[in-house]
Protein backbone atom coordinates (compact mmCIF):
# COMPACT_ATOMS: atom_id res chain seq x y z
CA UNK A 1 0.00 0.00 0.00
CA UNK A 2 1.02 3.60 -0.83
CA UNK A 3 2.41 5.67 2.17
CA UNK A 4 -0.94 8.33 3.51
CA UNK A 5 -0.85 11.63 5.27
CA UNK A 6 -4.12 12.43 6.65
CA UNK A 7 -4.68 15.34 8.67
CA UNK A 8 -5.18 15.06 12.12
CA UNK A 9 -4.47 18.96 13.76
CA UNK A 10 -4.69 22.20 11.29
CA UNK A 11 -2.28 25.22 11.25
CA UNK A 12 -4.79 27.10 12.67
CA UNK A 13 -5.61 25.37 15.48
CA UNK A 14 -2.24 25.05 16.63
CA UNK A 15 -1.61 28.40 16.27
CA UNK A 16 -4.04 29.53 18.28
CA UNK A 17 -3.02 27.07 20.82
CA UNK A 18 0.74 28.00 21.30
CA UNK A 19 -1.05 31.39 21.99
CA UNK A 20 -3.25 29.69 24.75
CA UNK A 21 -0.01 27.57 25.92
CA UNK A 22 2.42 30.77 26.11
CA UNK A 23 -0.17 32.68 28.04
CA UNK A 24 -0.20 30.48 30.48
CA UNK A 25 3.27 29.88 30.85
CA UNK A 26 3.57 33.59 30.90
CA UNK A 27 1.19 33.65 34.17
CA UNK A 28 3.04 30.78 35.74
CA UNK A 29 6.18 32.37 35.85
CA UNK A 30 5.34 36.15 36.19
CA UNK A 31 8.09 37.95 35.18
CA UNK A 32 10.95 34.75 36.10
CA UNK A 33 13.66 34.27 33.77
CA UNK A 34 13.13 31.09 31.91
CA UNK A 35 16.15 29.12 29.85
CA UNK A 36 14.21 27.28 27.14
CA UNK A 37 15.53 24.27 26.07
CA UNK A 38 14.53 23.02 22.72
CA UNK A 39 14.81 19.34 22.42
CA UNK A 40 16.32 18.51 18.94
CA UNK A 41 15.06 17.79 15.74
CA UNK A 42 11.37 17.47 16.17
CA UNK A 43 10.77 19.87 19.25
CA UNK A 44 12.52 22.83 16.86
CA UNK A 45 9.24 24.48 15.41
CA UNK A 46 6.97 24.27 18.66
CA UNK A 47 9.99 25.75 20.07
CA UNK A 48 10.29 28.80 17.46
CA UNK A 49 6.77 29.28 17.60
CA UNK A 50 6.11 29.28 21.46
CA UNK A 51 9.36 31.32 22.41
CA UNK A 52 7.77 33.93 20.61
CA UNK A 53 4.85 34.62 22.98
CA UNK A 54 6.88 34.26 26.55
CA UNK A 55 7.55 37.53 27.62
CA UNK A 56 9.65 37.10 30.88
CA UNK A 57 13.54 37.08 29.83
CA UNK A 58 14.39 33.81 27.81
CA UNK A 59 17.49 32.50 27.06
CA UNK A 60 17.38 29.31 24.48
CA UNK A 61 19.45 26.13 24.33
CA UNK A 62 19.08 22.86 22.52
CA UNK A 63 19.45 19.82 23.37
CA UNK A 64 19.82 16.57 21.14
CA UNK A 65 19.22 12.90 22.05
CA UNK A 66 18.82 10.33 19.46
CA UNK A 67 16.68 7.15 20.61
CA UNK A 68 17.55 3.53 18.84
CA UNK A 69 14.51 1.66 17.61
CA UNK A 70 12.92 1.66 13.84
CA UNK A 71 10.99 5.08 12.12
CA UNK A 72 7.83 4.31 13.89
CA UNK A 73 8.96 2.84 17.41
CA UNK A 74 11.00 3.69 19.79
CA UNK A 75 12.97 1.57 21.25
CA UNK A 76 13.75 3.02 24.67
CA UNK A 77 17.26 3.28 24.51
CA UNK A 78 17.83 7.10 24.50
CA UNK A 79 21.57 8.51 23.47
CA UNK A 80 22.69 12.64 24.41
CA UNK A 81 24.01 13.55 20.62
CA UNK A 82 24.15 17.43 21.92
CA UNK A 83 24.32 19.09 25.56
CA UNK A 84 22.87 22.27 26.23
CA UNK A 85 26.26 25.00 26.27
CA UNK A 86 25.44 26.73 29.60
CA UNK A 87 25.15 25.64 33.44
CA UNK A 88 21.70 25.29 34.32
CA UNK A 89 22.49 25.28 38.39
CA UNK A 90 19.45 27.86 39.50
CA UNK A 91 17.58 28.43 36.86
CA UNK A 92 14.01 27.45 35.78
CA UNK A 93 13.74 25.30 32.98
CA UNK A 94 11.53 24.88 30.48
CA UNK A 95 11.91 21.67 28.37
CA UNK A 96 10.45 22.30 25.33
CA UNK A 97 9.68 18.37 22.84
CA UNK A 98 7.69 17.60 19.88
CA UNK A 99 5.60 14.48 21.31
CA UNK A 100 5.39 12.57 24.66
CA UNK A 101 5.39 8.76 23.85
CA UNK A 102 6.63 6.49 25.98
CA UNK A 103 8.44 9.02 27.70
CA UNK A 104 10.94 7.45 27.92
CA UNK A 105 13.38 10.32 26.37
CA UNK A 106 12.08 12.72 28.59
CA UNK A 107 12.73 10.50 31.19
CA UNK A 108 16.29 10.49 30.63
CA UNK A 109 16.60 14.04 29.94
CA UNK A 110 14.93 15.01 32.95
CA UNK A 111 17.36 12.80 35.10
CA UNK A 112 20.31 14.06 33.37
CA UNK A 113 19.33 18.06 34.03
CA UNK A 114 17.80 17.54 37.20
CA UNK A 115 21.64 16.38 38.08
CA UNK A 116 22.90 19.86 37.78
CA UNK A 117 20.60 21.61 40.31
CA UNK A 118 18.22 23.48 38.64
CA UNK A 119 15.77 25.49 40.71
CA UNK A 120 12.59 23.79 38.47
CA UNK A 121 11.85 22.00 35.29
CA UNK A 122 8.88 21.83 33.62
CA UNK A 123 7.87 20.06 30.09
CA UNK A 124 5.65 21.52 27.27
CA UNK A 125 4.97 19.47 24.62
CA UNK A 126 3.15 19.65 21.78
CA UNK A 127 1.68 16.26 21.70
CA UNK A 128 0.83 13.69 24.35
CA UNK A 129 0.25 10.21 23.30
CA UNK A 130 -1.59 9.24 27.12
CA UNK A 131 -1.93 5.76 26.22
CA UNK A 132 1.50 4.96 24.77
CA UNK A 133 3.21 6.21 28.43
CA UNK A 134 5.49 3.58 29.85
CA UNK A 135 6.78 6.23 32.57
CA UNK A 136 5.07 7.31 35.77
CA UNK A 137 6.75 10.60 36.59
CA UNK A 138 6.75 11.99 33.49
CA UNK A 139 3.52 14.28 32.66
CA UNK A 140 3.90 17.43 30.58
CA UNK A 141 3.06 20.58 32.63
CA UNK A 142 2.01 22.35 29.43
CA UNK A 143 0.54 20.15 26.37
CA UNK A 144 -1.12 21.40 23.29
CA UNK A 145 -2.85 17.92 22.19
CA UNK A 146 -3.75 14.61 23.34
CA UNK A 147 -3.77 12.22 21.08
CA UNK A 148 -4.48 8.07 20.30
CA UNK A 149 -1.44 6.30 19.57
CA UNK A 150 -1.38 6.75 15.86
CA UNK A 151 1.97 7.76 14.38
CA UNK A 152 2.00 11.37 13.54
CA UNK A 153 4.16 13.75 11.16
CA UNK A 154 4.70 17.28 10.55
CA UNK A 155 5.35 20.42 12.72
CA UNK A 156 8.33 18.99 13.11
CA UNK A 157 7.85 15.18 13.55
CA UNK A 158 9.20 12.87 11.18
CA UNK A 159 8.77 9.80 9.33
CA UNK A 160 12.57 8.53 8.74
CA UNK A 161 13.85 12.21 8.51
CA UNK A 162 10.64 13.87 5.66
CA UNK A 163 7.94 15.23 6.41
CA UNK A 164 8.81 17.74 9.16
CA UNK A 165 8.24 21.17 7.30
CA UNK A 166 4.37 20.95 6.94
CA UNK A 167 2.47 23.29 8.71
CA UNK A 168 -0.12 20.83 10.39
CA UNK A 169 0.37 17.57 12.06
CA UNK A 170 -1.02 14.61 10.18
CA UNK A 171 -1.60 10.36 10.90
CA UNK A 172 1.04 8.76 9.04
CA UNK A 173 0.20 5.13 7.29
CA UNK A 174 2.99 3.41 5.44
P1 LIG B 1 9.29 8.73 23.64
O1 LIG B 1 8.71 7.41 23.26
O2 LIG B 1 8.34 9.53 24.51
O3 LIG B 1 10.64 8.56 24.27
O4 LIG B 1 9.45 9.55 22.31
C1 LIG B 1 10.68 9.62 21.70
C2 LIG B 1 10.67 10.36 20.41
O5 LIG B 1 10.07 9.52 19.45
C3 LIG B 1 9.92 11.68 20.30
O6 LIG B 1 10.65 12.80 20.75
C4 LIG B 1 9.72 11.74 18.82
O7 LIG B 1 10.85 12.28 18.17
C5 LIG B 1 9.54 10.29 18.44
N1 LIG B 1 8.11 9.96 18.27
C6 LIG B 1 7.26 9.37 19.13
N2 LIG B 1 6.03 9.24 18.61
C7 LIG B 1 6.12 9.79 17.37
C8 LIG B 1 5.16 9.99 16.30
O8 LIG B 1 3.97 9.66 16.38
N3 LIG B 1 5.65 10.59 15.18
C9 LIG B 1 6.94 11.00 15.04
N4 LIG B 1 7.86 10.83 16.00
C10 LIG B 1 7.44 10.24 17.15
Amino acid sequence: MAESITPLISKEKISTRIRELGAMINQDYANSPVMAVCILKGGVIFFADLVRELTMPVTCEFLGTSSYGSATESSGEVKLTLDITHPIEGKNILIFEDIIDTGLTLKYIKKLLMARNPASIKIATLLFKPESLQVSDIKPDYCGFEIGKEFVIGYGLDYDGLYRQLPYVGVFKK
